[in-house]
């Protein structure tokens, strides 16, 4: 099992029904291709996290990086992992905007956290998403 984790930056700030379109097409896709992990949002930020076969995710990281939906795309982190983390869900998805709404997150993503401030290497990135799929469990 390999994962990727990158951060990238909405050409266009997305709006309700733009997020859920594409999280339509990710879901299928991913499904089909046995690609599971979360893509979170926030405030224009995506930060995501693929996860399955080493060169199925690697196809599909190449395709996402040509999406013309985002820009200033850069690699936070990727490796071999011995299982998924993220065994339920095709992808997974918060709009961190929205973190206000529910209680139980809004402890967890503190006030003042960017998803845009997390640097290349950054193992903090990887225990985010993780912890945070975790929440929900
Ligand atoms: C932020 C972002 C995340 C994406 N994540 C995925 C994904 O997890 N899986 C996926 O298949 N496509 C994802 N896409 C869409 C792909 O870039 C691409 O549009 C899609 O794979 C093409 O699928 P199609 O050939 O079936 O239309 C993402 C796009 C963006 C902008």
């Amino acid at each position: 099992m390999y994962y990727m984790i990158y951060i990238s930056s909405a050409v266009k700030p997305m709006n309700y029904d733009q997020l859920t379109a594409l999280l339509q097409q990710c879901r299928d896709n991913n499904q089909e291709h046995g690609v599971s992990g979360m893509l979170l949002y926030q405030n224009g930020t995506f930060m995501q996290m693929l996860e399955g076969e080493k060169q199925v995710v690697l196809d599909l990281y190449h395709d996402i990086k040509k999406d013309d939906r985002h820009t200033g795309f850069h690699t936070v982190l990727e490796g071999d992992i011995e299982e998924r983390n993220f065994r339920d869900w095709s992808m997974g998805f918060f709009n961190m905007d929205k973190a206000g709404e529910f209680p139980k997150y809004k402890d967890y993503i503190k006030q003042n956290l960017v998803l845009s401030s997390f640097e290349a290497g950054s193992k903090d990135a990887y225990d985010f998403m993780v912890t945070f799929n975790k929440i929900n469990e």
